[in-house]
């Protein structure tokens, strides 16, 4: 029998998790990520957060938890909010967006400008580095993106752009073939995107929640999807009413499928399909377009 084995508690656990200790990991991930986490994700925070006892060598939550608000270890934050974000992605995910982001960018006169603002392992800003390659008709459009999340693991990933092929689910061969390189010998099994895809793209650190986003706009277009469902009704008001500004006035939204704006700011009008633009009548109003 290990000394892990020896040393599990009544609860079967490696590590004692008590409802007092959740209760300090919900809120210290609220404050720090705006993330609020239900009280049936107790066991996926105690797997999730074990394994950053065993990678620190702590061995109590109460010490782990204390550590990290003394401020102990300021990377451990990280690894913290690493550990309990949601990842879940794919490419062309909630595809009915695509065409209509094709047929935005297609009426734009000048540089196209989106954010892509939590873009997890990358899938997303792809899908839409791909969606404008097409959209204009070469590998090099006349468009960046900036694609951001608070995970510092996921954002990797995503800069480097190498995936197990089975990733690229129902794209079709045509699709993956233009925009994919397939790995060979030891790669064999993986792809990686275009280095043309991967220029158009900066990755960035940025919390939503922060008081300071290094991010200026005017955006064409900012992709937010399935990331406000973690957040409450007035952490996602707070988000909108600072997204207003920093869109053009003729800008689109991009929401996720389960996430609804209407009842939480005035900034915004359904435009249909999940994608939102600016209300002229709302309180937030959008800056005059950037001349470039
Ligand atoms: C479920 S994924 C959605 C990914 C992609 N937008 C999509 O729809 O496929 C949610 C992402 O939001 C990120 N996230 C969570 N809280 C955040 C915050 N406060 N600021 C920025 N990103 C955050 C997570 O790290 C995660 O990568």
């Amino acid at each position: 029998m290990t000394q892990t084995r020896q040393n599990r508690s009544d609860s079967g656990r490696e590590f004692e998790f008590t409802a007092g200790d959740f209760e300090r990991v919900r809120n210290l991930i609220y404050k720090r990520a705006g993330i609020a986490l239900a009280e049936s994700k107790q066991e996926m925070v105690y797997s999730r957060l074990a394994r950053r006892l065993r990678a620190t060598g702590i061995t109590s939550f109460v010490r782990y938890l204390d550590d990290l608000e003394r401020g102990a270890n300021d990377s451990e934050w990280e690894a913290f909010t690493n550990a309990l974000t949601t990842n879940l992605t794919s490419f062309f995910r909630e595809e009915h967006h695509f065409p209509i982001l094709a047929e935005h960018v297609a009426k734009l006169k000048g540089p196209v400008e989106i954010w892509c603002s939590a873009s997890s392992t990358g899938e997303e800003p792809y899908s839409i580095a791909i969606t404008l390659c097409e959209a204009f008709g070469t590998l090099t459009p006349p468009a960046h993106i900036i694609a951001t999340d608070i995970d510092t693991n996921v954002l990797n990933t995503a800069a480097n752009g190498v995936y197990p092929i089975d990733r690229l689910g129902k794209m079709s061969a045509e699709r993956a073939k233009r925009f994919f390189l397939k790995g060979k010998g030891e790669q064999a099994g993986l792809v990686r995107v275009r280095p043309e895809l991967r220029k158009m793209i900066t990755f960035q650190q940025l919390n939503l929640l922060a008081d300071h986003w290094p991010v200026s706009g005017p955006f064409d277009v900012i992709f937010c999807r399935n990331v406000m469902i973690y957040f409450d009704k007035p952490t996602q008001g707070k988000i909108l009413s600072r997204f207003a500004p920093l869109m053009k006035p003729d800008g689109l939204l991009f929401a996720g499928h389960s996430e609804n704006f209407l009842y939480v700011t005035d900034a915004f009008k359904l435009r249909g399909k999940t994608v939102y633009e600016l209300d002229p009548q709302g309180k937030a109003r959008a800056l005059p377009t950037r001349q470039t």
